[in-house]
């Protein structure tokens, strides 16, 4: 009995430091230690034997017994603290990587600008409208005394789509569908964008206006120039110097373009503006009668000024950028400044 009990306990020790994986360790326990296992096996013969070999025997297998769970769980043991340490080294986290920053959206320029130039209008009781970027020749030009063989059409390099359907040139068709539908007294802006064919450093095929016109009965050129000092100002800070030229548009007479001293050299002349001291900011005048007539207004009642710029250009003075591309090439290292 005891020379069994040896080999069977140097057999399972031998198995057991074979096996690596924990499903082969449980198998052998079944197999040496189960119920049905070898151990339990020897067991069952004490009964055939004297009591007194029985006892000696019974004591016997019950040494190995213990020996033998005594390695199992060892093993057991080993096995399981591996798996951890093998498990913490592959998921293992670096906590001293520097965390990635969320950075927060922020407004586009040329939106801060339109939205600033809002508020300053609004601030002088105009409304805010705004018209389709899809237009109809008639709105964008017919209508602003702009008929078809007119030289000026040439002024503004147009996208057709077909011959009635066009990209609006300017914001300045709002200006009719807005008095279409309503009766003065009126004071509105229209922000809008609007397309040319056109492009280099100053120009881009799609960029944006604000227009702007107040109606009714007895305005004058001169609420035209408080209104527009007012609004520069406003702008561009109270000290900037204004000039009123005269010009020349189809939908106003008579009509201007407003220039603000330069506001990059202070006037003494620089590339921005061409050495002259001074840059162009509004185009502007006093409603063409034709375009009172067009939308039914009787001009011998009613007048009014209006006035269109471009926000771009605007920006770009604001906040000194050269090349109007930037606007729109969504380079966030040119955005996130703003
Ligand atoms: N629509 C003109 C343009 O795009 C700007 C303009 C000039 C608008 C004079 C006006 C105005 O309302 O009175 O160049």
């Amino acid at each position: 009995m005891s020379a069994r009990l040896e080999k069977l306990a140097s057999e399972a020790l031998g198995e057991l430091s074979g096996a690596s994986s924990m499903d082969a360790v449980l198998q052998l326990k079944t197999r040496y230690l189960g119920r049905k296992g070898e151990v339990a096996s020897l067991l069952k013969e004490l009964g055939s034997l004297s009591p007194e070999e029985r006892k000696k025997a019974g004591e016997a297998i019950n040494a190995v017994k213990a020996r033998l769970e005594e390695a199992f769980d060892a093993k057991v043991a080993a096995l399981e603290a591996g798996g951890r340490a093998e498990r913490l080294q592959r998921e293992r986290i670096d906590i001293t990587l520097p965390g990635r920053t969320i950075r927060p959206g922020r407004m586009h320029p040329v939106t801060q600008v339109m939205e600033e130039i809002e508020e300053i209008f609004s601030g002088l009781g105009f409304d805010v409208a705004e018209g389709p970027e899809v237009e109809l020749d008639y709105y964008n030009f017919e209508a602003l005394n702009l008929p078809k063989d007119h030289p000026a059409r040439d002024m503004q390099d147009t996208f057709y789509v077909s011959d009635e359907v066009l990209l609006r040139t300017h914001t300045s068709p709002v200006q009719i569908r807005v008095m279409e539908k309503e009766r003065p007294p009126l004071r509105v802006i229209a922000p809008g964008t609007v397309y040319r064919r056109d492009s280099d450093i100053t120009h881009t095929p799609m960029f944006h206006q604000v227009e702007g016109f107040m109606v009714d009965k007895g305005v004058t050129f001169s609420n035209l120039k408080g209104v527009l000092t007012h609004f520069l100002h406003s702008l561009f800070g109270d000290k900037t110097d204004i000039r009123f030229r005269p010009s020349f548009f189809p939908f106003t007479e008579p009509s201007a373009e407003i220039d603000i001293r330069c506001v990059i050299c202070g006037g003494s002349g620089c590339r921005v503006c061409k050495g002259s001291g001074w840059l162009e900011i509004l185009g502007a005048g006093m409603i063409h009668p034709e375009v009172f007539r067009s939308v039914k207004y009787d001009p011998e009642e009613f007048t009014g000024f209006a006035f269109g710029l471009g926000i771009e250009r605007i920006a770009m003075l604001k906040f000194g950028i050269e090349d109007i591309r930037m606007f729109f090439e969504n380079d966030l290292r040119f955005l996130r400044q703003f």
